[in-house]
């Protein structure tokens, strides 16, 4: 294999730890259907986001970047500048590196608002009133950010009080009936734990739900399963990560042309 600084451009994940990845694989295979023969995606778990500066020194070549758990909002200090979208979400998951300098953004809120609008017609859209937003974290942001775009009211259901707006015992009929979009923003579900599914009385869901779960392995998680029975329509995850992945490479592209 050739040596990583022999390649024209190199891209990477940096996260920790890093177990799989969907970006190396989707980006080695880009490389490979489109003959982009000069660039290498690497994987680069970083033990401490303060890593960053000396792996961007090592690697002249380096020209993106995807950011994974645990560093999207604590890598913001490190960039020089970052894009409107990222700064109001709070978190950076995809970086530039022109000229030594890092730029941030964030490419799920594209990949979340185009999936969602791929998901919903307009009509049935400006039927959801209020939508359900599980889980608190760096996703759970760039949500938020798009919901409210969109004029969608939203509340946060967290295992702990102090972190969103009500909490999973919260969820009885009456408020389950209020809101129309329940988005799953947790990892719960996630393979290898593909049996667990967020703690929903899904008893109580119907036609009129629309559920969404950013998960995306296995396409079809118990939460979707349990609200497809109940007469829901039902999202996965896929579409929005391979949205992200396309805007990433819209980002990085502009930058090889150029060269
Ligand atoms: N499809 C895509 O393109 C895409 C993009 C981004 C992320 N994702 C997926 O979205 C998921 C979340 O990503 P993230 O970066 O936001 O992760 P995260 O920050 O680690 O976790 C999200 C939130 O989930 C809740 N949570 C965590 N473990 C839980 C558990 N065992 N039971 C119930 N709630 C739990 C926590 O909220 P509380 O503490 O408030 O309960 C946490 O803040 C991951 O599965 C990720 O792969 C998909």
């Amino acid at each position: 294999m050739k040596k990583l600084s022999a390649y024209k451009h190199l891209f990477g994940l940096i996260g920790y730890p890093i177990a799989h990845s969907f970006s190396k694989n989707y980006f080695s295979d880009k490389f490979l259907k489109e003959g982009i023969n000069d660039s290498y995606y690497e994987l680069f778990p970083l033990k401490m986001i303060g890593e960053l500066p000396d792996l961007i020194h090592r690697f002249q070549n380096l020209k993106g970047l995807n950011v994974t758990i645990p560093y999207k909002e604590l890598v913001i200090p490190f960039l020089d500048e970052i894009d409107e979208n990222a700064k109001e979400v709070g978190a950076v998951n995809t970086i530039k590196v022109e000229s030594g300098k890092l730029f941030g953004y964030n490419t799920d809120v594209y990949g979340f608002e185009k999936s969602l609008r791929q998901f919903l017609n307009q009509a049935q859209l400006k039927t959801i009133k209020k939508a359900l937003i599980l889980g608190t974290g760096g996703a759970a942001k760039a949500v938020k950010y798009v919901l409210k775009k969109l004029g969608i009211s939203y509340s946060l259901v967290s295992r702990k009080i102090k972190k969103g707006d009500l909490l999973y015992e919260d969820l009885d009929e009456k408020t389950l009936s209020a809101y129309q979009l329940i988005i799953n923003t947790t990892p719960v579900g996630m393979a290898p734990k593909t049996a667990t599914f967020p703690d929903l009385n899904y008893n109580l869901l119907d036609s009129n739900h629309f559920l969404y779960d950013l998960v995306y392995n296995p396409e079809k998680t118990v939460f979707l399963t349990k609200g497809k029975k109940q007469g829901c329509m039902i999202m996965n995850g896929l579409p929005m990560l391979h949205l992200q992945a396309e805007k990433a490479w819209e980002i990085w592209s502009f930058l090889i042309d150029k060269k």
